[in-house]
C-alpha cells in the first residue's frame, strides 16, 4: 500500500481553501508543500506556500510534507517548524559538504520532525547511502525540480529500484518517495520499483474527481 502526498503547487488561489478541504475529503495522506526560492530553482513560491500552509493548518489536521527546493536551507527549516510538519525534505545538491548535510539532519530531528533527503534526476542515488541510517525518507525526483505538470523522466525509475535493493540487502528502514510527473497511468512502474509515498500534483488537482484519482494511485 502506498501513501499519496498531494502537491498543492498548482492549486488556484481563488478557491484554494475549498480545494484543500476537498483533498482531505478525498483522503490524501499528506499535503506536499513545494517551497522554491528562485535560486535553487528559478521558480519562487515562498509566499504562496506560506499562505497555503496557513490555510491548511486552519482547516486540517493532515500532515504536511514540506519539500524545500532552496539554496539556503536553515531559514526555511525555521520558517516551517511552527507548522509542525510531519516531514521536512531538503536537497543534497544544496549542501556544500557532508557536514552541512549532517547538520540539517540533526537540526530537523531535534525539532521532532522527520527528515527527508532528496536527489535531482542527475544526482546518483549512491550519494545519499551514507545518510540512510539517520533519515526517514529518500525523495527521488522523477522530474527536474521547479515546475508542476512535467513529464516523468523514465531513467529515474531505475534509481528507485537500485535504492530499494540496497535498503533491503542492508536492512535499512527508510521510505522511498517519488515526485514529479506521476499519474494513475505510470504509477504502477514506480510501485513495482518499490516506492512507499507518491507525490502527485496536476494529476490530482487538474482532475474532475480527486477521490477517484487518489484511489487509483493507491490501489
Ligand atoms: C516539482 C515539485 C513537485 C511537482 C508535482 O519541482 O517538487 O512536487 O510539481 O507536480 P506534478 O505531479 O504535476 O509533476
Ligand atoms: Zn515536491
Amino acid at each position: 500500500m502506498v501513501e499519496v502526498s498531494t502537491s498543492i503547487l498548482s492549486v488556484n488561489k481563488e478557491n484554494s481553501v475549498k480545494i484543500f478541504y476537498d483533498l482531505e475529503t478525498a483522503k490524501t495522506d499528506y499535503f506536499h508543500i513545494d517551497v522554491m526560492d528562485g535560486e535553487f530553482v528559478n521558480n519562487n513560491t515562498i509566499e504562496l506556500m506560506q499562505e497555503y500552509s496557513n490555510q491548511i493548518k486552519q482547516i486540517s489536521n493532515l500532515p504536511l510534507d514540506v519539500h524545500l527546493m532552496v539554496k539556503d536551507i536553515k531559514p526555511f527549516i525555521d520558517a516551517y517548524i511552527p507548522y509542525e510538519p510531519n516531514r521536512i525534505t531538503f536537497h543534497i545538491e544544496a549542501c556544500k559538504d557532508k557536514e552541512e548535510v549532517k547538520k540539517y539532519i540533526k537540526y530537523i530531528k531535534e525539532n521532532d520532525i522527520q527528515v527527508g533527503l532528496s536527489v535531482k534526476p542527475n544526482t546518483n542515488v549512491e550519494e545519499i547511502y551514507e545518510y540512510l541510517p539517520y533519515i526517514h525518507t529518500v525523495l527521488i525526483m522523477t522530474v527536474e525540480p521547479g515546475f508542476g505538470g512535467q513529464k516523468l523522466i523514465p531513467a529515474t525509475i531505475e534509481k528507485v529500484r537500485k535504492l530499494k535493493e540496497y535498503i533491503e540487502i542492508n536492512n535499512i528502514e527508510v521510505d522511498i518517495e517519488v515526485d514529479g510527473g506521476i499519474n494513475q497511468n505510470n504509477v504502477n512502474l514506480l510501485k513495482e520499483a518499490g516506492v512507499n509515498i507518491i507525490v502527485a500534483g496536476t494529476a490530482i488537482i487538474n482532475s474532475e474527481n480527486y477521490k477517484d484519482v487518489i484511489e487509483k494511485i493507491k490501489e
